[in-house]
């Protein structure tokens, strides 16, 4: 039987049989037998030869794209363009870290107290950053209060950064809570902050299921997913940093105090050198 799929023909080669006699038959597409090899061997070697280049050539364009293999820790790779697809819109980050939960850490310990030294630790102000009006209208964002030192760019406070200060938030009010001391947050922030929280929980509808504890009641330690990495989150909101700090501020002193506080290597030092004179540089 015709092992070939529908459709297909082998191009050259031993067609044997019925086959040799059911393409002899189709008579516009014979070749006259006096003419056959003298045509068919420099045709054979054009063909040949163009197949040459034309893989020579689709082999430079996809060096050219560069699809650099990313190795998952599982041992399957993917291309670079799989990867690219799911880069996040504004810092471009992908999942191509492997981090295990934990159960027991820094977070989670005997020691409360060490515990709550590591929430007063957690550090959530890079996360204020200006973005030109360009940048803005290109991602499709909504327009944002006005930076104070470029009229051009909008001020925005990136989500991740945004949730950590939220649960810097609902911890202190634990720790306050549990240290039996006075409540340090209003508490419709941290009813804000919960609720904040809930909505991403929800927009994220994490699918990963957890492995469960046999022995102890736990669920997910050592157990892999892809992250994305912080660092490079972090790293693209000093970029475009807005030189804010979260501070309380004293009577009678204007918000635009809070933005005094740029990064080293900040395009803004100077303006906001001029602006405050000397006490504005920290
Ligand atoms: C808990 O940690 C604090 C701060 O590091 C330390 O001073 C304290 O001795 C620790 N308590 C215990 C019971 O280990």
């Amino acid at each position: 039987m015709d092992q070939t799929p529908q459709g297909y023909r082998p191009l050259l080669g031993s067609i044997e049989g019925d086959e040799e006699k059911e393409q002899c038959s189709n008579h516009h597409l014979l070749v006259p037998r006096v003419y056959g090899f003298a045509i068919l061997f420099p045709a054979f070697v054009l063909v040949v030869s163009l197949s040459f280049n034309f893989l020579l050539a689709a082999k430079l364009l996809d060096l050219a794209k560069s699809p650099k293999n990313y190795v998952n820790t599982d041992g399957r790779s993917r291309t670079e363009s799989q990867v690219v697809d799911q880069r996040t819109k504004y810092a471009g980050l992908t999942r191509d870290i492997a981090v295990p939960w934990t159960w027991h850490g820094p977070f989670f310990q005997h020691n409360e107290t060490r515990i709550f030294e590591k929430w007063v630790e957690v550090d959530s102000s890079d996360g204020i950053v200006a973005l030109t009006d360009t940048y803005v209208q290109e991602k499709g964002l909504p327009a944002s209060q006005r930076f104070p030192w470029d009229a051009a760019k909008g001020v925005y406070l990136v989500n991740a950064f945004h949730n950590l200060h939220c649960l810097k938030v609902l911890a202190t009010t634990l720790m306050n809570y549990r240290l039996k001391q006075p409540q340090t947050e209003d508490f419709e922030h941290a009813l804000h902050c919960l609720d904040a929280l809930r909505q991403d929980v929800v927009c994220d509808a994490d699918d990963t299921p957890r492995w469960t504890g046999f022995a102890e009641m736990v669920s997910g330690p050592g157990q892999f997913r892809q992250c994305k990495d912080w660092g490079r989150l972090q790293a693209w909101a000093r970029q475009n940093n807005a030189c804010h700090r979260h501070i309380k501020l004293k009577e009678g002193e204007e918000a635009i105090e809070m933005y005094k506080y740029c990064p080293e290597g900040s395009p803004y030092t100077e303006k906001v050198k001029e602006y405050f004179g000397d006490q504005g540089s920290e």
